[in-house]
């Protein structure tokens, strides 16, 4: 199983690129899967749109720019050599007919049509010649403004890509992070106490963050990168087969970088990621813990263990810039050999004749556009291994075997048998929060309706864990815990649970007023009934020596108030539940007298006609308990009540006497 530190969950984690986890993602974009496929359609789009300009560069060129070698008929008829190369007039149009009369010797007239080679144009006057020319200067700004219309709309489908793809994206984290928290929040307590807060947060935010990724411009830029691969080859194939086999050539070395790279790039990158996470851990440690930290002078050697990792991780980001400095040159050079590859081959073949100059023009750019996508292949590689790590990370807490078995079949049947919580059992139970250290051993015993139990005992004797179990925090590893004599692992646990009321040792309050914490969100109370509650509670004190009293908001788990004042607030919010049973656990912070019996006062009085159990680090508080349980290392030891217990003269007694001669305030 996972152990308690990311970085060794992280350093564990098996390959990126499973296939397996792109078939437990593919769930999660099914609802999307018209707009994923919307946007690769427009991919498809664009890549087309990006292949088409350098083919009109190449139209432009061949089309207008360069003349035209003479056609056979032509040449035949007029007398030009064919290979040579002219520009022909149109004599119906009449400034053209004044052009060829003026230079009557440069031309051969065929028809309505007037040759002249391209070689007599420099005898021209630079104007005579952009009259001459004005059906290739007006067909060179129609190419230009086509040209920009391109670009124009392949601006406008980028756009609308980019929007439905992040649209998509943000949909797909949005539902993946509701997904996590329900999970995560429906775990059993167990889990918490294995995985730090801090990891579950990265969890929900940089982990989802980089799914987002995942699903915005991986996606895209795969799609788009595939059909630009293909499409350049293909269009290179058509244009000049020989051309682009020869520019080809370098496509082996490529390939080799490039798996060269992948290799060594994800031992690099996942250590990168290992070390930010240690560091992220060993900071968030001291910064957690800073009290003992500077209490016990241990800053120097937190400096030098941050120090140290600091370093690694600098090393590690060394190592990943090596990989990258040679990779990303290495594929510029190969394109540079490639497009040198084409200026000599095609060069060549261009001034035989054998090719036309636009489609040299074009290959070269072509070739440029080839290589693109490989040179930031190390950068989509990095998002994609990194999103895969992520993934995996979070089906790690899908796949969270620390939920407890609910009894999915009975969920809901069960309320008959549970109006009324009559009787609460432990039988045999055994209980550990790792492997087979049982913290709680062969414990019998049974709450009847009405009773008050109180458990006492050294500090580690297992009394907060017994009473973690019956609101069934955690399982027993043998044995039963009871309600109604039902096991409490058939029964609909929010049933029962709504029932129970928990002040716990060091109860926890949301940042929130004081009235949202003890009433929580329970709006059917009248205002008699909630000055009732908090006066029970011996909270009026408390609430009165505020400035703005049950409206007051408190910080982030309550630390803006003392031990003894959050042990108030929690039995007030224990009052406003109405429970049938109630489970007490002392606070075991010093709390001063006044308070502690105004504790006391309000303790009873929600006792009173109740089911509790009760927790008592105080023996005082315990005096009129039906039953005593004495624990002592995870076993009860003795039973009974408290006469009975003083005169047996065995542990309790001695409990009793030690406390006594300690706290003098306490005996009666
Ligand atoms: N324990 C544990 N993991 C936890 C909580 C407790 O391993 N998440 C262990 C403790 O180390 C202790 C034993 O379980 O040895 C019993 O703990 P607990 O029930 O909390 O003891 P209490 O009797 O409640 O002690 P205290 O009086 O100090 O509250
Ligand atoms: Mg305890």
């Amino acid at each position: 199983m996972q152990s308690d530190y990311g970085y060794f969950e992280e350093a564990q984690l098996g390959k990126p690129y499973d296939l397996k986890l792109l078939k437990r993602l593919y769930p999660f974009t099914r609802p999307y899967r018209l707009l994923l496929f919307g946007s690769i359609g427009l991919v498809l789009l664009i890549t087309a749109l990006d292949l088409a300009l350098p083919y009109v560069t190449k139209i432009a060129i061949d089309r207008y720019i360069v003349p035209q070698t003479a056609s056979e008929m032509l040449t035949i008829d007029a007398g030009v050599k064919s290979e040579e190369r002219v520009i022909r007039t149109d004599l119906n149009d009449p400034q053209q007919q004044t052009l060829v009369n003026k230079y009557r010797k440069l031309f051969t007239v065929e028809g309505t049509t007037a040759l002249i080679p391209y070689q007599a144009l420099s005898k021209l006057k630079k104007s005579d010649l952009a009259l001459l020319r004005k059906d290739d200067v007006a067909g060179v700004t129609f190419i230009s403004a086509v040209f920009v219309i391109l670009v124009i709309i392949n601006f406008m489908l980028n756009f609308v890509q980019k929007m439905i793809m992040e649209y998509t994206g943000h949909m797909i984290m949005h539902d993946l992070r509701i997904r996590l928290f329900g999970h995560i929040q429906n775990l059993a307590t167990a889990f918490f106490t294995r995985n730090p807060v801090g990891r579950l947060v990265t969890r929900t935010t940089n982990d989802v963050q980089n799914m987002h990724e995942l699903f915005t411009s991986i996606i895209s830029m795969i799609f788009k990168d595939l059909f630009l691969l293909c499409g350049i080859a293909v269009v290179m194939l058509v244009l000049n087969w020989k051309l682009a086999l020869v520019s080809f050539t370098v496509l082996p070395l490529v390939l080799y970088a490039s798996i060269n790279f992948s290799r060594r790039a994800r031992g690099i990158f996942r250590e990168l990621r290992v070390k930010i996470a240690e560091i992220n851990i060993r900071f968030s440690e001291t910064i957690g813990g800073i009290r003992v930290v500077q209490l016990f002078r241990q800053e120097m050697n937190n400096y030098r263990m941050f120090k140290r990792l600091n370093h690694e991780n600098y090393l590690a980001g060394m190592k990943q810039i090596h990989v990258l400095a040679i990779f990303m040159p290495l594929i510029e050079i190969l394109a540079a050999v490639a497009v040198a590859l084409v200026i000599w081959y095609g060069g060549g073949r261009v001034i035989t004749g054998a090719m036309s100059l636009g489609a040299l023009v074009a290959f070269i750019s072509y070739i440029r556009m080839f290589f693109r996508p490989i040179r930031d292949l190390a950068e989509k590689y990095n998002i994609l291994q990194n999103a895969m790590a992520s993934a995996e990370r979070i089906f790690l807490i899908f796949d969270s075997q620390d939920k407890l078995s609910w009894p999915d079949a009975q969920k809901g049947k069960d309320l008959s048998g549970l109006q009324q919580i009559k009787v609460v059992r432990f039988e045999n139970v055994y209980f550990s929060y790792v492997g087979d250290e049982n913290v709680l051993k062969n414990i019998t015993f049974n709450i009847n309706t009405g009773e008050t139990v109180a458990v006492v005992g050294p500090t580690g004797a297992g009394k907060t864990s017994l009473i973690n179990l019956i609101p069934r925090f955690y399982d027993p590893s043998a044995g039963r815990v009871l309600i109604n004599n039902r096991d409490i692992r058939e029964l609909d646990a929010s049933v029962f649970r709504s029932k129970i009321a928990l002040v716990m040792q060091d109860p926890f309050l949301f940042s929130g007023t004081i009235r949202q914490n003890i009433f929580q969100g329970n709006h059917n109370l009248t205002k008699a009934e909630e000055q009732f509650i908090i006066e029970a509670s011996s909270c009026q004190p408390l609430i009165d020596r505020l400035a703005s009293g049950l409206d007051t908001a408190l910080t982030e788990g309550g630390s803006s108030l003392s031990s003894g004042e959050r042990q108030l607030i929690s039995i007030a919010r224990a009052f406003a539940r109405n429970p049938q049973l109630i489970l007490f656990d002392e606070a075991t912070s010093y709390i001063d007298s006044p308070t502690e019996l105004r504790i006391q006062q309000a303790l009873e009085k929600l006792m009173k006609n109740r089911t509790s159990l009760v927790v008592a680090h105080r023996l005082s508080t315990i005096r009129n308990a039906d039953r005593i349980l004495v624990m002592n290392r995870g076993r009860i030891i003795e039973t009974g009540k408290h006469v009975e217990l003083m005169k047996q003269k065995g542990f309790y007694y001695r409990l009793h006497q030690l406390q006594n001669g300690n706290q003098m305030t306490n005996v009666d």
